[in-house]
This record gives C-alpha cells, structure tokens and sequence, in this order.
C-alpha cells in the first residue's frame, strides 16, 4: 500500500497547499504500490474531520472529492491499497474512521492478531463498517485515545498491543494540525518543509514539495506538525532520525512524452546499465564497489553464497549464479526469500547471502535478510532504493542506479540487478584471485559495450516485435525455452507476459522439454527460444538449435530470439528477433529486452494497463 500523511499551517506555509492537493500529488505518485482502492481524511483548523474513499484506482477518488467536495484543509492522510484482508471495496478502502468518526487511521501491513482484538472490541460494544484488520486498529487507537487524552501516547500504547508489520497514521479532530504515525517492519519515512512536514511509505510521496528526508527506525513513533517532527521508541524515549537528501528528480519519475512508464523505463535500460556501471573503478583500474563495507578477510573465507530475492529479482539471481560460480568458484545457490526463509537452510558465518529487491521493502526478502543475518551470514544487499529497509539492515549494498522505477512489473531495476550481480562477482574474483585483473577488465569493457546494444535492440527490432505482437494479440498459452543463462531469461519472459497481458505463460530449461512440456506442444502452440551466445558455437548453443528443430517438428509456431549473423536459424523458425553479440553470461542483458517488449506491447494490444497490471503491487510489504 501506498501512505501519505500532510500538516502545514496557513500562517507559517508560503505555498499554502491545501492538504487534499498535497495527498492526492502524493498518492499518484505512490499508486504503484496498490490500486484496489484509494482514500483522505482531512483535518480543517475548525477540528471537522472529512474523509472520502474508493473502490478503484485513484482516478475513482478523484471522481469522488470533486463531487462531494471535501472542506478546505491544510492536515491529512491519504492512502492507496493492496488488499490483504477484506477484497476492495468502498468500505474496505482506507481511511477508516472511529471515535464517532473524529478518528481516521490507514494502514499499510497485516495486523495478525486483529480477530481476538476486534472480539473483544465488538464485547465493549464497537460496531465494525469493514472486514479490514486496519479498522480493528482504528478502534484500538481511539479507545487508547479516550483514556490518555494524547494521541502520540495512545500510538505508543496501540502499537504495543497488535502483532504484525505495519506502518499507521492517523489523525484527530482534536489535534487539526498533528499526524501521527508508527513503524514497525514496514516502509515510512519523514519528508521535512518550511512550515509543513510529511510522511510516506516513500520519498515519492513528498518528492514535488521537498527532497529533504529523514530516515526513521522501526517501532518508532513520529508526531508532525507544521513547525515540528518528533520521534519516539516503543518505550517513549525520545529519537534522532537519520537525515538525508533525495537524489533524483520528479522528472524522472514522469513518463517522458512515452506513452507509459513501462515503454519509457525500457527505454531507461542503456541509461540505467551505463548508470549501475558507473564509478566503480579504482585510479589502479581494479574495480572497487565503494559501498560494499563487508571485510574483505571475511569476503575471501567465504565458502557459499546464497542469493535470495522474489519475482524478476530472482531471475536476476539466477543469472549471478552462473556468473559467479563460473567467476569465482564458490558454490552459489538461488532461493526465493519466502522458501528460503521457512525451511531452515544451511546458513554459517561463512555464508555470503546476496538479497536483490528493487525496492528494499519486499517483506519475503526483509525477513528472509533477517533469519540469514540471525544465523551468523554476511547479508549484501543488491538494492535500487536508497535507505529502504533491506539495504539498511545488511552488512554491505551495491546500488543498483536505475532511477526510480515506475511501472509494477520491473524492466531496467532487472537489468541494473543483473549487472550489479556481474560486478559483485567480479569483484570477488578479483578479491579472491580466481581471476587477473586483465581478464576482469576484458569483461568490464565487453559490459561498457552493453548499453549501446540495448540503443540498438530499441532502434532496431523493437517495431518489429510490436507489429509481431499486435498480430498475436489473442493467443492463450505462449511457452519460453533458454537454457544457460537463458533459462532464467526465459523464466523473466513468461514472468512478463503472464503479468502484463495475462496469458498463460510458461519459462522452461531447453533442456528439461523432452522430458515432459514437449507434451504441451501441439499445432500452432506458441514457443520462444532464447538462442545462447554464438561467440565460440559451443555445445551449448548447438543443442539450442537442436531444441528449435524438437518444437518446430511438433507443429509449433517457433520463434527465435538470436544474435545477429545467426542466418541458419530462419529456417525453422517463423518469426525472429536478432539482438547484437555479447558473450554467453552477458546475454541476458540483450536477450531480455525483445522479451520485455513483446509482453508490454501485447498487452498494449489487448487495451490492458502496462503500468498497473491487474491484482500486483510493485511492493509487496507483507509475507
Ligand atoms: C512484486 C512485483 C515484482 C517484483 C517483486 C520483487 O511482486 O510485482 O515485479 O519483481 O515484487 O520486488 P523487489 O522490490 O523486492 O525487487
């Protein structure tokens, strides 16, 4: 879900923003963290409380405040949502009001212990509106309101009785110019103004009015008011909060004249592969990863890497898989946050564990990080948000520098993540003397060469692959086949597709079709081959061809993702997308992009929302 709290004062603030313009910027910028429903409540300086909430993406809420009006107001909080308990309706949606609606709280996180709460706030005679775990919490707080009198401390107290991970704000008709918020294990950071403050699930929620942040830690309290911003601990003590700047640009978390974010942040990736690569080398050319703050006496007695991560980013750990064991001969294993997490693996102090989350937030990954770290690993953290919790709470990150990432399903973060993996086994190569500095540098110019080729992927096929998309806009089941490092390729394809234009879709290893997908193949079924490298025509890259003929001879419609110069392939295939030549581990980088492309520009086709796919969120912040 995405959060925004808003207090200024009309004396003290310059700009007079009225709170609902504040929160509604905000929650536009936030929406790609949840778009089943969106809701505000504001504050006048009168104390009248007014919310206005909607099934629907932000747009229905818009729909709402400009047919019911809400009163002028410079305090609020604003809310967009990914259901976890309740589905969206208008009731569900957030805020949710109690106190005889002088109360208004939103939530973003699970509550788990919300049923014994609410039977027994139901005992002392609160009636429910919502099926939602966050109004269980609304009702606590003005109960803890009522008997303190203070709304930080019936926070503090709040907090203290629900079990879970969550961040809440809420304000009251008693307090017109204060919000109060907690943490504790999900996103929330303060946003600091000239006679008005802000909260957010991130910086993009204040990114037009400042770029002055302060960080804060979990299970804390934060109380703002148009001159102040007060942390505390469960315990009441007061806290400093980390202050930091914000880096990019709102601009750059605008569409840029494409027609969505999904198409600009495609057109993103030469920029963002360029941007991760940048900086990392030493006057004495060895490369040198400036944050990575983990000893290197430590780094080279590692004997197991495990890389964790959900959705793309796990495809992108699949790929350092095959890098690194191939660079740097240490055993590296690839696990999704959530299973890796619940089934006690082998973890030892010897254990580097490699957590790969464009947002930092993935709650699979936070926990995950935090049993490895339990257990005595190494955690580095391969993130592309700055002071996100993943990175915060590892022993060393390399930023991705993708720039913000807009659209939900991930394009450039998993590109910049793919190369970041690169350099990460790089260095340790580099570290652990499995590889000189000459051969290391052979690879780090062939990826100075990557972002040029991508120019050319977008230049050149990509008409091509939207025409092909177009003209198979109404297929039902398209399967992807790589093997290698295209395996994983092959996984982010299907992953694309099924996200973006839901179909179907299924990545398999090449290798793996004859002993059961072959099944699936039938007369006109769609396959997509991803071609390894043909630098050195290995065994590899025959068997690919092979596998090409296997389908082609079953009757499917095969098409081809390959190098250029790659001729011999037209023959059985009937549609083929050439991206320029690199070496085998470096292909994802290329072979990628058609993928993206064709996923993006089917479901274009199909007159579906690229940005914001049905049922995701772009940061899932509960397990
Ligand atoms: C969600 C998004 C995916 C993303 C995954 C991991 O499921 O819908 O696009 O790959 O989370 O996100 P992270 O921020 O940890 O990379």
């Amino acid at each position: 879900c995405g959060i925004v709290g808003y207090v200024s004062s009309a004396a003290a603030n310059s700009a007079d923003h009225l709170a609902l313009d504040v929160l509604l910027q905000g929650l536009g910028r936030l929406e790609y963290r949840g778009y089943d429903s969106a809701g505000v409540a504001v504050v006048t300086e009168g104390g009248e409380l007014a919310a206005r909430k909607r099934a629907g993406k932000l747009a229905n809420l818009l729909d709402a405040v400009t047919d019911d009006p809400l009163p002028d107001a410079r305090t609020g909080i604003g809310h967009t949502r990914w259901a976890t308990h309740g589905g969206p309706s208008d009731d569900n949606a957030h805020p949710h009001l109690a106190d005889g609606g002088r109360l208004a709280l939103i939530h973003n996180g699970i509550i788990e212990n919300f049923a014994q709460l609410k039977r027994d706030l139901v005992a002392d005679g609160v009636e429910f509106s919502s099926e939602t775990d966050t109004e269980v919490a609304a009702h606590q707080l003005a109960k803890n309101y009522r008997a303190t009198g203070d709304m930080t401390e019936a926070m503090r107290v709040t907090v203290g009785e629900l079990e879970g991970a969550f961040t809440l704000l809420a304000v009251h008709a008693d307090a017109p110019d204060t919000v109060v918020a907690a943490r504790l294990n999900s996103p929330l950071v303060i946003g600091l103004g000239e006679g008005e403050n802000f909260l957010g699930s991130d910086v993009a929620a204040f990114i037009d009015y400042t770029r002055r942040a302060v960080e804060i830690g979990q299970n804390q309290i934060v109380t703002i008011t148009p001159e102040q911003v007060r942390i505390i601990d469960a315990a009441g003590a007061p806290v400093e909060g980390e202050p930091f700047e914000v880096d990019w640009d709102p601009a750059t978390a605008e569409k840029g004249g494409f027609p969505s974010f999904m198409d600009k942040e495609i057109h993103d990736q030469p920029q963002a592969v360029a941007d991760t690569l940048r900086g990392r080398f030493g006057l004495d050319g060895r490369l040198q990863l400036s944050e990575m703050t983990i000893d290197e006496t430590i780094l080279k007695s590692v004997d197991k890497i495990v890389v964790i991560a959900c959705g793309t980013a796990a495809y992108a750990g699949q790929v350092a898989k095959y890098a690194i064991e191939h660079w740097c001969r240490i055993p590296t294993e690839v696990e999704l946050a959530h299973e890796f997490r619940y089934r006690d693996p082998v973890v030892t102090e010897k254990t580097l564990v490699v957590a790969i989350s464009q947002s930092g937030e993935t709650m699979d990954t936070v926990m995950a990080v935090r049993h490895a770290r339990e257990q005595g690993a190494k955690v580095i953290a391969i993130c592309n948000t700055f002071g996100s919790t993943i990175p915060r709470e590892s022993d060393g990150v390399l930023y991705t520098h993708a720039g913000p990432e807009i659209a939900v399903a991930s394009t450039k973060a998993f590109l910049s993540q793919v190369v970041a993996c690169y350099l990460l086994g790089l260095y340790l190569a580099q570290l652990r003397g499995n590889k000189y500095n000459d051969e290391i540098q052979l690879i780090l110019s062939e990826l100075e060469t990557i972002p040029g080729k991508i120019e050319r992927i977008l230049e050149g096929t990509k008409q091509q692959i939207t025409d092909f998309a177009i003209r198979h806009k109404d297929e039902q089941s398209v399967l992807f086949l790589g093997r290698h490092v295209g395996y994983p390729v092959a996984m982010e394809g299907a992953l694309k597709l099924k996200e973006l234009a839901y179909i179907h879709a299924e990545g398999f290893a090449a290798g793996e079709l004859k002993h059961g997908p072959i099944a699936l193949i039938d007369e006109g079924q769609m396959v997509i081959i991803v071609v390894p490298s043909s630098r050195g025509r290995d065994s590899l890259h025959a068997k690919v061809l092979s596998n090409i003929q296997e389908v082609r001879a079953r009757g499917a419609n095969a098409v081809v993702i390959a190098e250029e110069g790659e001729t011999e392939v037209e023959e059985f295939a009937s549609e083929v997308f050439y991206v320029p030549e690199t070496t085998t581990l470096l292909a994802p980088l290329l072979a990628t992009v058609p993928l993206q492309i064709f996923a993006m520009e089917l479901a274009t086709a199909k007159d579906l929302d690229v940005d914001q796919p049905r049922n995701l969120a772009k940061s899932v912040t509960v397990e």
